[in-house]
C-alpha cells in the first residue's frame, strides 16, 4: 500500500511538477515576425524574451510548469542606429531585440496563457482586446485533459479594419495594425473601466463585433471570458504567425470538444477577402486561401 502511494506520488510530482511545457513558435507569415514574451508578475523569466523569427522558421521554448504570460509578434522591425532597435507594431519600447520585461505597445494581438493553475489546467487565450496586428493561432499538442481546442485570429483583418481603427498608411507599408476601441477613443464605456468595470456593465460594442465576427474565439473586450478562454492539462503549444488554412481547415473538422464557436467564421472571411486592401498590402497570406482558394492568388 504505502508503496503504492510512494509510487502515485512520484508519477504525480514527475507530471504535474517536474515535465515543463514546450512551446513552439512559428512564423507562416510572409515576412519576418520578431516575437516578444512577457512573464507575468509572479512567474521566472524566460530563456529569452524576444528574438527574430524568419518565414517558414520555427524556435522551440521550455516553459516552466506553473508559468503565466504573454506571446506576441512584432512587425516591421529594424536596428535603425545601433542603440535604437524598434518595431512598426508590438514594440517593447527595450530599444533591444529581446523585450527584457517589457510588454507590448498596442495594437498587438496577444496569445496568453497560465499554465498549471487551477486544478492543474492550463489556461489560455488569444486576446485582441489590446487590437490586432497578426493571425494567430494557439494549438495545444498532446493534451490528457481539458477542452484542449485550437483559439486564435485567423483572418488577416488589418486590411478590413474600420477606417478610424487602423494604424499605418495605406500608399506606405499599408495597414499594418487595427486598434481597439478603447485605445482609439479612450471612452470608458469602450475599456470597460471606471463605471463600466463589470461584467455587468460593460458589454460588447459595434467595434469588439468586428473582431468576434471574425475571429469568433478571440477575446473582443475585456468582459468576453465565456467564448474567448480555453483550457487544457499536460499539453505542449504551437503558437503560430500567419496560420495557413489547411491547418484551420484540418482543426474545423476535428475538434468538436469544448468549442462550440468555428475558428474562422468563414461569412466574414469572404467579406474580407473582397476589401480592397486585403490582398494588397497584408504581410501575410491573404484571407482568400483561408477559405481555401490557391496560396498565390494574392499578396507579395
Ligand atoms: C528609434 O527609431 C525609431 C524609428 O526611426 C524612432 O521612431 C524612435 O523615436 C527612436 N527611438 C529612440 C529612443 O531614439
Ligand atoms: C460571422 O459573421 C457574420 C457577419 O459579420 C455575423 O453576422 C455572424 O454572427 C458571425 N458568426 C459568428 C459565430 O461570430
Amino acid at each position: 500500500m504505502i508503496h503504492h502511494l510512494i509510487f502515485f506520488t512520484i508519477i504525480f510530482l514527475f507530471s504535474h511538477s517536474v515535465q515543463p511545457t514546450t512551446f513552439r513558435i512559428v512564423n507562416r507569415c510572409r515576412r519576418t515576425v520578431w516575437p516578444g514574451l512577457l512573464s507575468g508578475a509572479n512567474s521566472a523569466q524566460l530563456p529569452t524574451t524576444g528574438f527574430s523569427l524568419t518565414p517558414g522558421k520555427s524556435v522551440t521554448i521550455q516553459i516552466p510548469r506553473s508559468w503565466s504570460g504573454r506571446v506576441w509578434g512584432r512587425t516591421f522591425c529594424a536596428h535603425h542606429t545601433s542603440t535604437n532597435f524598434s518595431c512598426l507594431t508590438g514594440d517593447c519600447g527595450s530599444l533591444k531585440l529581446e523585450c527584457s520585461g517589457n510588454g507590448a505597445a498596442p495594437p498587438a494581438t496577444l496569445a496568453e496563457f497560465t499554465l498549471n493553475g487551477d486544478q492543474g489546467l492550463d489556461f489560455y487565450d488569444v486576446s485582441l482586446v489590446d487590437g490586432y496586428n497578426l493571425p494567430m493561432l494557439v494549438l495545444p499538442r498532446g493534451g490528457t485533459s481539458g477542452g484542449c481546442s485550437a483559439t486564435g485570429c485567423l483572418i488577416e483583418l488589418n486590411g478590413a479594419c474600420p477606417r478610424v481603427l487602423r494604424v499605418g498608411v495605406e500608399e506606405v507599408r499599408g495597414i499594418v495594425a487595427c486598434k481597439s476601441a478603447c485605445e482609439a477613443f479612450g471612452d470608458p464605456r469602450f475599456c470597460c473601466s471606471e463605471a463600466y468595470s463589470t461584467p455587468d456593465t460593460c458589454g460588447p460594442s459595434v467595434y469588439s463585433e468586428f473582431f468576434k465576427h471574425a475571429c469568433p474565439r478571440a477575446y473582443s473586450y475585456a468582459y468576453d471570458d465565456k467564448t474567448s478562454t480555453y483550457t487544457c492539462a499536460g499539453a505542449n503549444y504551437d503558437i503560430v504567425f500567419c496560420p495557413p488554412p489547411y491547418t484551420s481547415t484540418k482543426l474545423l473538422g476535428a475538434r468538436k470538444d469544448g468549442a462550440p464557436l468555428p475558428l474562422v467564421n468563414k461569412s466574414t472571411m469572404y467579406v474580407a477577402s473582397h476589401h480592397p486592401n486585403a490582398a494588397a498590402l497584408s504581410g501575410c497570406r491573404i484571407t482568400q486561401s483561408a477559405a481555401g482558394w490557391p496560396h498565390s492568388s494574392g499578396a507579395t
